[in-house]
């Protein structure tokens, strides 16, 4: 049985009620939602309409309905941007960002679209909000911020930014794929426009699901037109939400096992679970201060971080210590840049990058043990 710490890319396993929901939904429910109109397709829609009450309660929304269903994160930033942004806009992000937000808004430079500026994060892995201010220009539209790090766990200050973003009337965009679910998101009093929300991380629910919430400031233009299933009649797509920005049909499988993700998430509790995951990354950081031959990245304040820890290894390179983790010790790590080129560069970790465990929910003190004694094997077989 695979040790498997990779729940930063995607959790598994998933709570065992998601797989009896996608089972039950398959079988019975997996009708077209909104189209159609027999019992089956309104069962179908039913389910999607609770999916985004759940949503709206969850991050606390203004609308159900403005909660959009995506593929993942990527979509869901990819949607916003493309949306949101107009020619001559300023946008600023930071260094510690994911390619699914800075190659959108490269691709926006490179047409001459927007202007860029992107902020440092401190040594340990932190932005100060007083940077992002003082990059405030006149043709400043957006801030695009991830809420943590997904190289370095660190969590970063959204609601100070969000406050910065407001008092200039900018839009604020926040990255939740390494904290919905394990950080608790209230859009409304951290001043969120646009949040892009990955269903399959620690929402617990299957990949190929997201959202994107956009807040009554923003207007999104919609990226994927199609057939909405109620009004017909228009020749554009329909302008009420969320047919706006759903053209197509939606994964509601997918939707319906978020929906039993989430049930796990709330009975567990957000903050339990992440308490639980720190616990595990401050295990094995404590074992591998022991071991000289290995550093650790980011800051160390376990308040400041979620349940990521990325290391390095100074006698082996890192792509050769994730493959004999995996095919050696079947433990299942990510090794290498994380999709996150500029946060390495600042940290002089590429072109290898680090490895990088993300424990679970389900993850145990026993698979920390596991790879603590693997990395003891590995060096001491060097
Ligand atoms: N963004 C995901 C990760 O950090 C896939 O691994």
């Amino acid at each position: 049985m695979t040790t498997y710490l990779d729940n930063a890319a995607t959790s598994f396993p998933k709570p065992e009620g998601v797989y009896a929901a996608l089972d039950w939904f398959a079988r019975h429910t997996l009708a077209n939602p909104g189209r159609s109109g027999h019992r089956m397709a309104q069962a179908a829609e039913h389910a999607v309409a609770d999916a985004r009450h759940r949503l709206n309660r969850f991050f606390n929304g203004r609308d159900p309905n403005r909660f959009v269903f995506t593929l993942n994160a990527t979509d869901a930033l990819n949607m916003a941007f493309k949306g949101v942004l107009d020619a001559g806009d300023h946008v600023i992000t930071t260094d510690l960002e994911h390619n699914s937000v800075s190659r959108p808004l490269e691709a926006l430079v490179e047409v001459g679209r927007i202007t860029l500026t992107r902020i440092p994060s401190d040594a340990g892995g932190t932005i100060d909000p007083a940077d992002i201010q003082g990059a405030i220009t006149s043709k400043t539209r957006l801030i695009a911020l991830t809420h943590a790090s997904n190289v370095l766990g660190t969590v970063q200050p959204v609601g100070d930014v969000g406050r910065i973003a407001r008092e200039h009337d900018l839009l604020f965009l926040v990255d939740a794929a390494q904290t919905a679910g394990v950080v608790p998101i209230d859009v409304q009093a951290l001043c969120i426009d646009l949040l892009a929300i990955p269903g399959h991380k620690s929402l617990l629910g299957p990949t190929g699901t997201g959202a994107l919430y956009v807040g009554p400031r923003a207007v999104v233009r919609p990226w994927r037109e199609g057939g909405t299933g109620g009004d017909s009649l228009t020749r554009t797509q329909p302008t009420d939400f969320p047919h706006a920005l759903e053209g197509g049909t939606p994964n509601v499988l997918g939707i319906a096992g978020l929906v039993a993700g989430l049930d796990f998430v709330e009975s567990r509790g957000v903050n339990e679970i992440r308490r639980h995951e720190i616990e595990l990354c401050d295990r094995f950081r404590l074992a591998l201060a022991e071991l000289p031959e290995f550093r650790v990245y980011g800051h160390s304040d376990p308040g400041r971080r979620v349940g990521t820890v990325s290391f390095g290894c100074e006698l082996i390179s890192t792509p050769d210590l994730g493959g004999i983790l995996d095919t050696s010790f079947d433990i299942a790590v990510r090794a290498g840049l994380h999709c996150a080129p500029y946060i390495h560069r600042s940290l002089g970790t590429v072109p290898e990058g680090l490895v990088r465990i993300s424990p679970g929910p389900f993850t145990i003190p026993a698979d920390i043990d596991r790879l603590i004694d693997a990395l003891k094997n590995v060096i001491g077989g060097l």
